[in-house]
């Protein structure tokens, strides 16, 4: 194969985050909107990458000087460790062109960076005829997120390569899709974009600080992400609801909350939201809204008056797919 087009799509974390990266599960969703990524084989010994969504035009790289990745550019810092790693195991030196594009902002925190990983590793392995299972993928996958930013649990590159609904544990321990097909949510987006890796390390000063009691908010974040999944899968909507303003609490315990973040939570509620609670790390980002069909169009206009933009998605999406 010479040319191949692949999107996967973003995500919204429904609970759990936090916990997760401590061993405990969480719940992911895949959104409808996708990244994709276009790539070619060239027959110079060139990585070329384009990315406009992230202002990256014409960004040129040989493919004996990718092994020098420290300093990257922010915009082809995964893409361009993504191919590394895929080189550097599976033993190939391509020329390749590859060109991102975005149906969503990478401002949102709906998971771009792991969806182009994602996208391009798989993109990857259709063009050098690697075949490679969902499992093997997700293993370079989180190998390169670690190697760029950290920390991270890898639930977003589960969503991004499996899609659905997804009861997730660290490092890809387990991955159980979900029968959910329909959640009426809501997306208010705070305006403020988040640093997860920081909110990461900010959350881990705390549990070193508090061991027992961070442990404890941990272990509630547990509990009530099992039972959620069991309320999930009964669509027992006032129970979801519950037990996402309980997670709000605990998140809030965890010290990631915002003034922003928590005005636009308590108008969804205001507004008759079921639920309403932080998704992904905080600190700016998104908020979601469990909403009926009567309180729809108030959660809206509770959280556009209180300041939020009101994000169009719906769960839950395909995985990674070719175009
Ligand atoms: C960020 O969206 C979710 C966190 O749990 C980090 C992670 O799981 O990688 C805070």
């Amino acid at each position: 194969m010479e040319k191949v087009k692949v999107s996967a799509p973003g995500k919204l974390m429904l609970f759990g985050e936090h916990a997760v990266v401590y061993g405990f599960p969480c719940i992911v969703a895949a959104v409808d909107q996708r990244m994709q990524v276009v790539a070619e084989t060239l027959a110079r010994p060139e990585i070329v990458i384009d990315a406009p969504d992230v202002g990256i035009i014409g960004y040129t790289k040989k493919v004996d000087l990718l092994k020098n990745s420290d300093n990257l550019p922010k915009g082809v810092q995964f893409l361009e460790t993504a191919v590394k790693n895929f080189f550097e195991k599976y033993q190939v030196k391509t020329g390749l062109k590859i060109k991102t594009t975005s149906k969503f902002s990478s401002q949102f925190g709906f998971g771009s960076s792991s969806a182009v990983t994602v996208s391009v590793l798989k993109a990857l392995s259709l063009l050098l005829e690697i075949k490679l299972s969902k499992k093997e993928l997700f293993k370079i996958a989180y190998r390169t997120v670690l190697d760029v930013q950290g920390v991270g649990s890898g639930f977003d590159l589960a969503a991004a390569l499996w899609g659905g609904v997804i009861y997730y544990v660290l490092g890809g321990k387990r991955i159980a899709p979900l029968e959910v097909k329909n959640l009426p949510l809501v997306v208010g987006y705070s305006g403020v974009k988040a640093d997860t890796p920081s909110l990461v390390y900010q959350v881990n000063q705390l549990y070193r600080d508090n061991r027992q009691v961070i442990k404890s908010v941990f272990k509630s974040i547990d509990i009530l992400t099992r039972q959620a999944k069991k309320a999930l899968i009964k669509k027992d909507f006032s129970k979801i609801g519950q037990l996402m303003d309980i997670n709000q609490g605990l998140l809030d315990a965890l010290g990631v909350n915002t003034l922003k973040l928590s005005r636009l939570i308590f108008a969804a509620r205001k507004g008759g939201a079921l639920g309403a609670k932080i998704s992904g790390a905080g600190g700016g980002d998104c908020m979601i809204a469990l909403v009926g069909r009567e309180s729809e169009p108030i959660v809206k206009s509770a959280i556009r008056k209180a300041g939020g933009k009101v994000i169009e998605v719906k769960i839950s999406a395909e995985g990674v797919r070719v175009e």
